[in-house]
């Protein structure tokens, strides 16, 4: 009865995960869909630790489930609370590579189970029933949860600046062999189950989680969050050999939702930047290579700036304003005073539009996240082949703390690292205001041609404070 019971809670767990992830595709839904598949998790964990039964044995050891989970939920929480927005593919990273390591901790726990001596005193290997199949998902787990949690943990670092690029000649063929080797082992331990199993086991562990390190290392910065959704899939594959091992259908269900979603929104990544996931893995872009210094030196000519109160002027008697958000507008926090420069603007009689870029920020979403912050209508996002269309018909955009995503270099320049990626033609209005602090580069690292045209006028300052001011302007006119 209670097995039923338990059977039970894992359907309506599965189908919750199915449903939450469904809502959040749309952002209107997104947080609901969250709290609905947080829902469904809880049951499955509570049914398992209060339900599940072993040969009549219930579980027992509550103490240190309860006290893991404690843990767990306190660090959990409080670091979901204080994460920056600018930090949540951080944040994420850190998270997916725990679920790595979780996955290949019972790989190596079920492995214990079945390598050590079943006959007392024997030094005997024994693989009850010669499970070959139940020893291969051990292995997998082992391998994809080490590689997820090693290059996971390198992602982190990188993000946050703990952990510099690093690659030397011939690194790519090395993984390659390292690769070569893990497999070579697998196959062999999984197959020929020798008995010197239990080392073989542990180099393959150790090499797995070298891997994941030499894996990420020369991936370059700013293809970090591509990284970490690939990641992401790995440990969902992971997760997924446990539900295998524990024949636990709901495992086995979220592990293969986090490995499709990962491997969809990776995908979806790459085709938003226009490059295939191999360049991506062996492109080293946007890490400051060699390429990106070059295009950062190329001489553009002057620009002209434009005043707060000029730039008022110019957006209150316009017909249709676009705002471009980038990066810059979360790193200063300015969502809610965009928001209120867009009612102001309107109250005026402006038609007021976000144009988003699909990789604008640094994580998938970025900006729809930001300006639902501030609680800006779903229906004033456009998407980026929409604005484009729309932008020869408008008479100013401003740009806000965005870079790469409106540099024609991605057009016009073969030699560009973000050749191919498509952009926000803003250069097709009739006047663009960009707003940044200096004429540094953006992540890509390379100078941007838009800033020196003639119909772009650069207004330096915090966006802000840029904002805040510029809102005072319009009012006063
Ligand atoms: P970026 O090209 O990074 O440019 C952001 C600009 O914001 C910088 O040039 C910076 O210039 C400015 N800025 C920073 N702080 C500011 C502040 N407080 N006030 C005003 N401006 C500020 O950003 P983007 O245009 O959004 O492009 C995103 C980049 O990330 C692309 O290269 C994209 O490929 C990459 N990427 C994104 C994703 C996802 S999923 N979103 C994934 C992988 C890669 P100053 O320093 O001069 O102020």
């Amino acid at each position: 009865m209670e097995l039923n019971i338990l059977t039970l809670c894992y359907i309506i767990a599965s189908v919750t995960f199915i449903i939450g992830l469904k809502m959040l595709s749309n952002p209107a839904k997104a947080r609901t869909g969250n709290l609905v598949a947080a829902a469904g998790m809880t049951i499955a964990i509570i049914g398992t630790i209060f339900l599940y039964e072993e040969e009549g044995q219930k579980l027992g050891n509550y103490g240190w489930i309860f006290g893991g989970i404690a843990i767990g939920a306190i660090v959990g929480t409080l670091a979901a609370k204080k994460v920056k927005m600018t930090a949540m593919p951080e944040m994420v990273s850190m998270f997916n590579g725990m679920g790595g390591a979780c996955a290949a901790l019972i790989s190596i726990v079920e492995f214990n189970h079945l390598a050590f001596p079943v006959i007392p005193g024997s030094t005997e290997i024994v693989y009850p029933g010669a499970a070959v199949g139940h020893v291969l998902i051990i292995v997998l787990g082992l391998i994809i949860g080490s590689v997820s949690f090693a290059g996971s943990m390198i992602a982190w670092g990188k993000l946050n600046g703990k952990v510099k690029d690093f690659s030397f000649k011939g690194q790519h063929l090395f993984n390659i062999l390292l690769l070569l080797i893990i497999l070579a082992l697998s196959v062999y331990l999984v197959g020929w189950m020798p008995p010197q199993a239990k080392l073989i086991f542990f180099i393959i562990l150790a090499l797995a989680l070298l891997y994941g390190v030499f894996f990420v290392m020369p991936i370059g910065g700013a293809d970090m969050p591509v990284v970490i959704s690939l990641l992401n899939s790995f440990t969902g594959v992971a997760a997924a050999c446990g539900g295998f091992l524990y024949d636990n259908k709901v495992m086995l269900t979220g592990g293969i939702l986090v490995g499709a979603a990962g491997t969809l929104l990776t995908i979806l990544m790459c085709k938003a930047m226009n490059r295939s996931l191999t360049n991506v893995l062996i492109g080293s872009f946007g890490g400051g290579g060699t390429t990106a210094a070059a295009a950062g030196k190329k001489e553009q000519g002057n620009f002209k700036e434009i005043s707060v109160s000029d730039s008022a002027v110019l957006l209150s008697y316009a017909n249709r304003v676009y705002i471009v958000p980038g990066y810059g507008l979360a790193v200063a926090q300015a969502q809610h005073v965009c928001h209120d420069l867009e009612k102001m603007l309107e109250s005026k009689g402006v038609e007021v539009k976000y144009a988003i870029h699909p990789v604008a920020g640094r994580m998938p979403g970025h900006m729809n996240v930001l300006l639902a912050e501030a609680d800006v209508p779903y229906e004033k996002l456009l998407e980026m082949e929409q604005a484009n269309e729309e932008f020869p018909s408008t008479d100013v955009v401003l740009v806000l703390g965005a870079n790469d995503v409106v540099n024609p270099a991605a057009k016009t320049d073969p030699a560009s690292p973000i050749y191919g990626m498509p952009i926000l033609d803003v250069e097709l209005a009739k006047h663009v205001i960009v707003n940044k602090r200096s004429m540094k580069p953006g992540y890509a690292g390379i100078e941007n041609e838009l800033f020196f045209q003639k119909k772009t006028s650069m207004l330096f300052g915090d966006a802000k404070k840029v904002l805040q001011d510029r809102v005072g302007e319009i009012k006063n006119l």
